[in-house]
């Protein structure tokens, strides 16, 4: 299968040039001014950005909770994933207690095999950290799974500072990388409490049971983790500027400190929990003020975020009213795996935060370098794996759950503007998105990665 990409405007993180792209076979075989040969299908790129495939490092798809599982599966989320121009997800595989990471790893191919319309891979998630799981590392690694995460928080998957410790250092040793979603349990705990007995049970109340601070000193505490390991540490979904000081600080102390954040924390603030469906901005870390947002914006432009996941963990409107009213038991998490390359194209290149090159290093490149599949993927090249995204920064139009492919009924964007969209995508070398629709469903394959490419060494 021969694709032809012609007219486009090539983006890489080190500078952007007219050129065509060839695609046989799920490579790429050349990119020149012009290229004159019969292709099985041609892609007018006129007016076009083409990127290195987008990659979402940060999704939940088809996981169970206690009390739900999360409305998208492999088969909506990666269809609306591969529609807002994401070629490759990276989800959380998620060892329960009782659970062998080999049993959450077959547990998630199973849930993805046959049913992903973009690539995937795996993060392996862990409640527990003994020796029996350690024992498994190597294993995971020998089968594509190079990065985990672990939890401060969730009282089901919560893990101790000295397990972080040991975990960190010994993935270091092996290259690979450790997230740790970053909050002060008891500290949020007590504010809950505090809260319930002021009265206050609305979704407002989540953001103050949850302030910056409390995400700051896990964040802090990380970092002075990884600084006595000597290994590095990912902080994941960074939502505030108390946190981006801590990484600046620790790094200024020779921590190598991976910062990843997300859309909603450039775009959305606090006040979104004062609407009447303020529970579908129930997520953790809470959305925060506008100060928080400009920083995440200038944190991005001047290098001090590695990458850009969504953290999509979706639930309908029914889902979320399992809180019965009640912030501390909605489901936590919101929809967005759709939506990220067009927010961060409106809201952070044509706000002029970023540049387009930064965008490519932001959604795609940075992100296969960190997690073992550059240059593969994650860069527009000769022999790259041909997962193209080609982006029209011309098409106004305004995101809702009703034109998503999110499998849910609201959308933490809705009625937002954005100025761009994804028009086609190719995925291993098909054309899966034309015009904006998906055409050609289930290409997406197992990503296996190798191990990080640390950048800040
Ligand atoms: O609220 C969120 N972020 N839900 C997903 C789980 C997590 O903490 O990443
Ligand atoms: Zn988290
Ligand atoms: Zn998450």
């Amino acid at each position: 299968m021969k694709v032809l990409i012609q007219n486009g405007t090539v983006v890489r993180s080190d500078g952007t040039e007219k050129a065509d792209i060839l695609a046989d076979n799920g490579v790429i075989v050349r990119i020149a001014p012009k290229i004159a040969c019969e292709a099985d299908k041609t892609v007018d790129a006129s007016g076009c950005y083409v990127f290195a495939g987008f990659i979402d490092t940060h999704t939940h798809l088809d996981l169970e909770l206690t009390s739900t599982t999360t409305a998208d599966d492999f088969e909506t989320g990666t269809k609306a994933a591969v529609v807002g121009g994401t070629t490759t997800v990276l989800d959380f595989a998620t060892q329960d207690r009782g659970m062998t990471m080999q049993d959450a790893l077959d547990k998630w191919h199973r849930k993805a095999d046959g049913k992903s319309s973009c690539n995937y891979g795996f993060h392996m998630a862990v409640s527990e950290w003994n020796e029996d799981r350690k024992a498994e590392v190597d294993s995971m690694i020998g089968q594509g799974v190079t990065s985990f995460k672990m939890y401060m928080v969730y009282p089901a998957m919560r893990v101790n500072d000295g397990q972080i410790y040991d975990a960190i250092r010994y993935a270091a040793e092996r290259d690979c990388l450790v997230g740790v979603h970053c909050e002060n349990f008891d500290l949020l705990n007590a504010r809950i409490k505090e809260l319930h007995a002021e009265g206050r049970f609305e979704p407002m109340a989540h953001a103050d049971s949850r302030p910056d601070i409390v995400e700051a000193e896990g964040v802090a505490r990380l970092m002075r983790i990884a600084e006595l390991a000597d290994a590095p540490a990912w902080v994941v979904h960074l939502s505030c500027e108390a946190s981006l000081d801590e990484v600046e600080a620790a790094r200024g102390r020779g921590v190598e400190v991976y910062a990843e954040t997300c859309p909603q924390y450039l775009t959305l603030d606090k006040a979104c929990y004062a609407q009447p469906d303020g529970e579908k901005f129930i997520m953790s870390p809470p959305l925060r003020l506008a100060h928080d947002r400009s920083a995440i914006l200038n944190g991005m432009s001047d290098g001090m975020i590695d990458f850009i996941g969504t953290d999509h963990c979706s639930f309908t409107m029914a889902q979320k009213a399992l809180g019965n009213g009640d912030f501390a038991d909605v489901p936590n998490g919101g929809a967005g795996i759709q939506n990220r390359a067009e927010l961060v194209y409106t809201y952070a290149v044509k706000a002029g935060y970023i540049t387009l090159e930064q965008m490519a290093a932001l959604l795609s490149e940075n992100a296969a370098k960190l997690f073992g599949m550059y240059p593969k993927k994650g860069v527009l090249q000769e022999g790259s794996d041909a997962d193209i995204t080609v982006f029209d920064p011309d098409c106004p139009h305004t995101i809702s759950w009703k034109t998503n492919l999110h499998n849910v009924d609201n959308s933490p964007y809705e009625d937002v503007p954005v100025l761009g969209g994804t028009k086609d995508v190719l995925v291993n070398g098909e054309l899966v998105v034309e015009n904006g629709k998906l055409i050609k469903p289930y290409c997406g394959r197992f990503v296996f990665r190798g191990p990080s490419t640390r950048t800040r060494k």
